[in-house]
């Protein structure tokens, strides 16, 4: 079989061809039991991702988005097919382990910020570098240097209710960041904000994946969003189908 670093569609020019891809999904199926039906939701979904690429996933609700990133992110397991996250395959990992590679190397975005309610913005985002065993001093330097850069320095001592929903996505952000992970796994992370905020909290998560070099796979109903990250995949049949959108698209 092809390599999907081989395929020259799914292949940034500046990233050598060896390197391997952050995020490798390879043949994913997952089906559900809905009373008599089966319903297939991923029917042999497979994609690539590379460093510093944000990736737009689109598709209609329902179509499975969500299923994928679960998957994606290890929190579910699929009924067949592989994840491979920065060459390592996943398929046969235990708990323990899909948790270490979980907080290592994924950091998760969600539609609604389920930041801890009782902390503020800045021990939100040190609490999960303090999991993995790095000192205060420097979970918190790295704290205020996200915070920081996303216009929060201000707020740093703010519990997520005293915050704005702009506010609160931002800090999300940094927190999935926090630990420099290599993938960024969103779901919806706009759809709950206004038109404005929503535009100017895509532009800065947008500016954190170059950045950094992460990896972003970025599920949003918002084609003109997905239109301005560096790939699209759209779900169909339960497969990913790389798409071009031009910019615009949701308004014609
Ligand atoms: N745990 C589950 N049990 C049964 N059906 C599910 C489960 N999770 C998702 N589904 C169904 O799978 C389909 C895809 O859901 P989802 O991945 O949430 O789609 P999307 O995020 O694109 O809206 C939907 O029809 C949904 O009802
Ligand atoms: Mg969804």
């Amino acid at each position: 079989m092809q390599s999907p670093a081989a395929h020259p569609m799914n292949h940034p020019a500046h990233v050598p061809a060896a390197a391997p891809p952050v995020l490798a999904l390879e043949g994913l199926r997952r089906s559900f039991r809905q009373g008599e039906r089966t319903l297939h939701v991923l029917n042999g979904a497979s994609a690539a991702l590379w460093r510093g690429q944000a990736v737009a996933l689109v598709g209609p609700s329902g179509s499975g988005k969500s299923t994928l990133l679960h998957i994606a992110g290890l929190l579910e397991t699929p009924d067949a097919g592989r994840v491979v996250v920065d060459g390592r395959d996943c398929t046969g990992f235990g708990d323990n382990e899909r948790t270490r590679v979980r907080r290592r190397d994924i950091g998760f975005v969600y539609q609604f910020h389920q930041l801890l309610p009782e902390f503020t913005a800045l021990e939100n985002v040190v609490i999960p570098q303090l999991i993995l065993g790095r000192s205060r001093r420097a979970a918190e330097a790295r704290a205020k240097e996200l915070l920081g850069a996303v216009g929060l320095g201000g707020r740093l001592d703010h519990r997520p209710a005293e915050l704005s929903g702009g506010e609160q996505q931002r800090t999300a952000i940094c927190r999935a960041l926090a630990n420099n992970p290599s993938l960024i796994l969103a779901d919806e992370p706009t759809g709950n904000l206004d038109p404005d905020t929503s535009e100017l909290v895509f532009q800065e998560l947008l500016a954190l994946i170059h950045d950094t070099g992460v990896a972003a796979l970025i599920a949003t109903h918002n084609l003109d969003l997905a239109a301005r990250m560096d790939r699209v995949l759209r779900m169909e049949n339960g497969l990913l189908v790389e798409t071009a959108l031009t910019r615009g698209a949701a308004a014609r």
